[in-house]
């Protein structure tokens, strides 16, 4: 296996943490990071034009994970985000051997989280076939569902919608409805988000879920631990003053900024293409 050379940012806190993603998903822990952690600069790549990963290979997204990481290094990162399930699940380890000196927070579903919250011990997982086929995640089962009824539910068609920018349609809250439906017969009482899409429309589904079901996502922890790792290597930026945010795509930016723009809230957000 390749090891990649280490670069002078990785020991610079004015440095920018790179997150990534197959699309605009990873915003939702990109927007946790940057309300824990206002000061940091911050790159975010969506490999928009291979969206989504989901249903792909293993190996595909391994070598996307890895170019994209090359692209954030190569723009100064001393620290990356894998702001999606999928890539984690895919590419997380062989990430960590491959740049042995660079900080990598990686995200799963929280299935601990879901099983301490749970009254009924019986709670489902919403996520895509590649994440929940994985063999990250049925570690995770092994390691942390004892005495937990864990449905999973992997979903077809939601981050397409998400990607689109149809956040408030009809057709988006089908197929919510669509794929909640075995799990909410089952009687689950915690819905566990297990990928970064999903939370940019987190009141649609909980109110697809109804009053009686806890819906849970990544975003906060993943920042949290964010800002852990970044202070345990004396990372952490103290400059004043909020730090600056920039946005690539592999995907047409004409396409992709205005579901970003919604997503963030900001109308003046700018995707620039770059295609590692
Ligand atoms: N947002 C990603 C995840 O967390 C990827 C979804 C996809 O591209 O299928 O799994």
């Amino acid at each position: 296996m390749k090891k990649h050379a280490a670069c002078p940012c990785l020991s610079d806190p004015e440095a920018p943490v790179g997150f990534f993603d197959s699309g605009v998903g990873g915003l939702s822990v990109l927007r946790a990071a940057r309300r824990a952690l206002p000061r940091e600069n911050m790159i975010y790549f969506a490999d928009s034009a291979h969206c989504p990963y989901g249903g792909r290979s293993s190996g595909f997204v391994r070598s996307r994970s890895l170019a994209i990481t090359r692209f954030l290094l190569a723009r100064g990162a001393k620290a990356v985000v894998v702001a999606c399930n999928s890539a984690s699940e895919a590419a997380l380890e062989h990430l960590r051997r491959s740049f042995p000196g660079l900080e990598f927070v990686g995200i799963e579903p929280a299935v601990k989280v879901a099983q301490r919250l749970s009254r009924n011990h019986r709670i489902g997982v919403l996520g895509t076939s590649l994440t929940l086929g994985g063999e990250r995640f049925s570690r995770l089962l092994e390691n942390f569902a004892a005495g937990t009824e864990v449905y999973s539910q992997p979903v077809a068609g939601l981050v397409e919608s998400i990607e689109a920018g149809r956040l408030d349609d009809p057709r988006t809250d089908a197929i919510i409805r669509r794929n909640l439906r075995p799990l909410l017969k089952k009687g689950i009482d915690t819905l566990v988000l297990g990928c970064t899409h999903y939370p940019v429309i987190k009141e649609r589904i909980a109110a697809a879920c109804g009053p009686g079901v806890e819906v849970i996502d990544t975003g906060l922890p993943v920042a949290r631990q964010l800002r852990r790792r970044l202070g345990a290597r004396n990372l952490l930026r103290l400059s004043l003053g909020a730090g600056r945010i920039e946005y690539f795509s592999s995907g047409e930016p004409a396409v992709v900024a205005p579901v970003m723009r919604a997503i963030m809230a900001d109308p003046s957000l700018r995707v620039i293409r770059r295609a590692p």
